[in-house]
């Protein structure tokens, strides 16, 4: 449905269903959602520390014109502030501020924002509402949809959390103008994903509109974030708790989120790890002959139109395959595979011997 700029996606849970609002310059839309919350008490906005000096007075106005009071609380930004202790935190400012069970949170900031608001609303009194406003590319391509909140364990990332869907997501591409151009390669990884898994005419448009899309063109990357969240609501709504299908937005994550744990979150950003973890996922594929070659070449030349890594040299392949048996993904002692058969199609796989595993990795090495 198009509603005057903003295009409205709904995620089909039943009773929990919730829209999501995209559009360029349609941050004004906060106040019908507000309008029309059920929860009508105070507002806590959490945001990050440079995303709050550009956008927490706008959203700050708005939440004031629809006669609520508001409480802002701008915690350090980036992976590692990821942690248990700001929930206490942002829960301690809220209590100070008045906060309630009649009260809603928001999320103004990227996919690190989104999921520890997310979870410190499932957690305030035991649960109140979240709004997520997602302001990179992740959050809004990802994150932000499917009600996956919580933060890292210094032993395993994303180990303490809960599902908590939010009641709206309002995408606003206006944002994204500000989004540090690494940031932007870096978050354009989980659409190629998404084209990959489950779309070839988007991958298609990947390929072929890169300039554009780097150039944060509106027009442009209303594809790309329109299909991706087309394509995560339809998966989330079909396997909401990750008992099978929605396993397939994992696509390069078994082998990415080993190289972030590897390189200690500190060498790569989130979609990068993803870049050369698909690419792996590719290699492997290959390997146990679902795809040939020209698919391999393929979803490389397309990663790298964005500028994003697909190797890396000095990669040290025994330490990686412990990440990889340690990651949550890991059941009873199995590696779960997302791999190609075709473009826009994937098929889970838990029976891929170790050493085709640990050849991939060598040939990302390699490569
Ligand atoms: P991020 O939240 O750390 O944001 C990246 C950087 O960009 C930060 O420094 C932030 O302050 C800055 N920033 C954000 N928006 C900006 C803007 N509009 N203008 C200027 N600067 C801006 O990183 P991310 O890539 O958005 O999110 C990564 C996180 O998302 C990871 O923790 C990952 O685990 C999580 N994630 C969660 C899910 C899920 O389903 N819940 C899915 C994918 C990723
Ligand atoms: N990003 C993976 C998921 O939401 O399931």
């Amino acid at each position: 449905m198009t509603t005057g700029t903003s295009d409205i996606l709904t995620v089909e849970l039943g009773e929990r269903a919730y829209p999501i609002v995209i559009g360029a310059g349609v941050l004004e839309e906060l106040r019908t959602l507000l309008d029309t919350a059920h929860n009508k008490g105070t507002v806590g906005i959490v945001t990050d520390a440079q995303v709050g000096p550009l956008y927490a007075d706008r959203v700050k106005r708005l939440v004031v014109d629809t006669g609520r009071s508001v409480s802002v609380h701008v915690m350090p930004g980036g992976e590692k502030h990821k942690r248990l202790e700001r929930i206490e935190e942002i829960c301690g400012s809220f209590l100070a501020d008045g906060l309630d069970r009649t009260s809603i949170i928001i999320a103004l900031g990227g996919g690190v924002v989104g999921d520890i608001a997310g979870f410190a609303a499932a957690c305030f009194m035991r649960g109140i509402p979240f709004i997520q406003i997602p302001t990179t590319i992740v959050a809004q391509v990802d994150s932000s949809v499917g009600g996956k909140t919580g933060v890292n364990h210094p032993l395993s990332k994303n180990s303490i959390g809960a599902f908590h869907q939010p009641d709206a997501v309002l995408i606003d591409m206006a944002l994204l103008q500000t989004l540090p151009d690494r940031e932007l390669r870096a978050g354009l990884a989980e659409v190629i994903k998404h084209g990959v898994i489950a779309d070839a005419d988007l991958f298609a448009y990947m390929e072929n509109e890169s300039a554009r899309i780097l150039a944060k063109d509106s027009e442009a990357l209303k594809r790309p974030i329109l299909d991706s969240c087309r394509i995560k609501a339809g998966v989330v709504a079909a396997d909401e708790k990750e008992h099978g299908l929605r396993a397939n937005l994992n696509y390069g994550h078994t082998f990415g989120h080993a190289i972030e744990a590897v390189t200690k979150y500190e060498t790569y950003l989130h979609g990068e790890a993803i870049a050369i973890g698909m690419h792996a996922a590719a290699l492997l594929a290959q390997e146990l002959g679902m795809v040939d070659a020209g698919f391999v070449a393929r979803q490389r030349a397309c990663i790298a139109a964005y500028g994003l890594p697909t190797t890396w040299p000095d990669l040290p392949v025994e330490e990686t395959l412990a990440a990889m048996r340690k990651d949550k993904k890991v059941r009873s002692g199995t590696m779960k595979f997302i791999l190609a058969e075709a473009m826009g199609r994937v098929v889970q796989r838990t029976d891929v011997p170790e050493d085709i595993v640990r050849g991939a990795l060598d040939a990302v090495r390699r490569d």
